[in-house]
């Protein structure tokens, strides 16, 4: 089977496309490079051995996209491509709206002029806003309070119309939870440009003394610990996450969360950290961040039914990966 992978050189993406090559699919990668790398490609072919198929080109050039589908027989595509920054996305509505939803509509046009009917999506929790309980169950209401969740929700609406109009398309749409650690190669990994806003990178940079202190965004949560909790996975489970969502017998219009069903609050992150790392991360608490819910972790009970999903990576795995990325890469003895 050959795939299409949008934004296959991003964090997610990349370490897809090597799970969906040692599985023995044939990967096509589409990105345009404004939040990745190009030698991601090379990261690709040292840890497969195979060189993949890029293209350079924006989604959001319709007549780039048809060649792709011109060019190549595509069975399935991944769809990752996308920005995905809450922060900016406040500050630049115009610019998530554009790239997100146009890019959307010119693959989903494309798909469908060369009857190609199988697609992953990568949606977010976000999606679920402030959830009336926990955990969080596919069926619960949806909001979102930024442009960022808009983008994914609007994109879930238009991939649900889609499958009403036309039900030989076969859809999943995967609601990631909090994706953290890097391939164990230390090849791929996350290292965002800038200061980053998630709280992973942060703990990285404070680790390898880019950064001073990290800001614990409140601590009077009606949590374990009074900070908030979130659902941590391993960027591997995700990734094989979505080669199950492949290999699904399951037609039609699909849901599923994908998280470990576990909740880690931002201190125990830290501890964990610390732990495995031996390091000390100088933290200081600071007032609660606007928009931020106090937890959100996922109930994964349809994705194990359904997909067979069953996270193999702990908390302890998860904080070492991300820290040996950023120590190969930054080749920090
Ligand atoms: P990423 O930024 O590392 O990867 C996205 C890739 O898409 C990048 O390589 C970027 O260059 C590419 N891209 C963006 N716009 C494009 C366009 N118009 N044309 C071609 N390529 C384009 O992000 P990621 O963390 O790997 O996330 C992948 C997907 O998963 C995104 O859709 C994101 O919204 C979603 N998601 C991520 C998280 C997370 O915490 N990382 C959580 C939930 C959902
Ligand atoms: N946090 C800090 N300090 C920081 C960064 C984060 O204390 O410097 C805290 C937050 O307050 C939150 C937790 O760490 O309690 C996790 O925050 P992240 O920013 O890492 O993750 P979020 O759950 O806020 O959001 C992420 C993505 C969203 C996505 C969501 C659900 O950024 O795009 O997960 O998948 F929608």
């Amino acid at each position: 089977m050959k795939i299409l992978v949008t934004g296959g050189l991003g964090y997610i993406g990349s370490h897809t496309v090597v799970e969906l090559l040692e599985e023995g699919y044939e990967v096509i990668i589409v990105d345009n490079l404004v939040n990745s790398k190009r030698e991601v490609l090379d990261k690709i072919k040292k840890i497969t051995g195979i060189a993949v198929t890029f293209y350079e080109y924006d989604l959001c050039d319709k007549e780039k996209i048809n060649l792709v589908f011109d060019k190549e027989k595509i069975d399935a595509v991944i769809h990752f491509a996308g920005l995905k920054a809450v922060g900016e996305s406040v500050e630049k509505p115009l610019l998530y709206y554009q790239n997100n939803l146009i890019s959307t509509l010119n693959l989903l046009e494309a798909m469908q002029k060369h009857n190609v009917k199988k697609i992953v999506f990568s949606s977010s929790a976000t999606v679920y806003g402030n959830p009336k309980s926990l955990p969080i169950y596919e069926d619960f209401s949806l909001s979102a309070t930024n442009p960022y969740g808009n983008t994914k929700l609007i994109i879930e609406n238009i991939l649900t119309d889609l499958y009403k109009s036309d039900n030989s398309f076969d859809i999943t749409i995967l609601r990631y939870f909090n994706p953290i650690g890097s391939h164990k190669s230390g090849l791929l990994g996350e290292d965002p440009n800038g200061i980053p806003n998630n709280l992973m990178p942060y703990i990285v940079r404070v680790a390898t003394h880019e950064l001073d202190v990290l800001n614990i965004y409140g601590s009077d949560y009606d949590t374990v610990d009074g900070t908030g909790v979130r659902d941590y996975i391993h960027v591997l489970d995700l990734a094989n996450g979505h080669v199950l969502a492949l290999k699904n017998n399951k037609s039609g219009l699909k849901i599923y969360n994908l998280g470990t069903g576990k909740g880690t609050s931002v201190l125990e992150l830290v501890t964990m950290f610390e732990k495995v790392t031996g390091l000390k991360i100088n933290k200081k608490i600071v007032s609660r961040r606007e928009g931020d819910v106090a937890a959100c972790y996922a109930s994964n009970e349809k994705a194990s039914k359904e997909l067979g999903f069953k996270p193999k990576y702990n908390i302890e795995d998860m904080c070492l990966d991300s820290y040996n990325y950023i120590k190969k890469s930054k080749e920090i003895n």
